[in-house]
């Protein structure tokens, strides 16, 4: 017994460490409002950033962070929503109760897929 729980924790670390180095997945919405921001207030990142939600929020931990998303698929009707490119986003805002994810810049969004979709599936890492 004790034995059967040692190899099953060992499977857990090796597995969690694969997950660790490999995407993500989830779901992206994006908004058009970018300053002030909740990381840097009324300080300009650019355009290519995002929002985390509450469950990435970590308090401000995530602020500058940066990851790579890719669309993997639509949520919703609207069919072949990606656009089969990836985007690098910095991490600036919180979007408390957002309904994705991560909620990009309609710049970053538009660069993976249709931001007719509104909202899609992606990979980050
Ligand atoms: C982002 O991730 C995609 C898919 O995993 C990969 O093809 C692409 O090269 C990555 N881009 C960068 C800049 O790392």
């Amino acid at each position: 017994m004790a034995m059967g729980m040692s190899v099953l924790t060992t499977i857990c670390v090796v597995l969690s460490l694969i997950l660790g180095v490999s995407a993500t997945p989830g779901t992206a919405t994006f908004y058009t409002n970018y300053v002030p921001s909740a990381c840097y207030r009324n300080q300009n990142n650019g355009v290519m950033i995002a929002a985390a939600s509450d469950p990435l929020w970590a308090n401000g931990a995530i602020c500058g962070k940066m990851y790579n998303v890719t669309c993997t698929g639509p949520t919703n009707p609207v069919p072949h929503p990606c656009t089969g490119n990836s985007v690098i986003v910095k991490i600036v805002d919180h979007c408390p109760g957002c309904g994705g994810t991560l909620d990009l810049s309609r710049e970053a969004f538009a660069t993976i897929a249709n931001p007719v979709a509104g909202i899609i599936k992606i990979d980050y890492h």
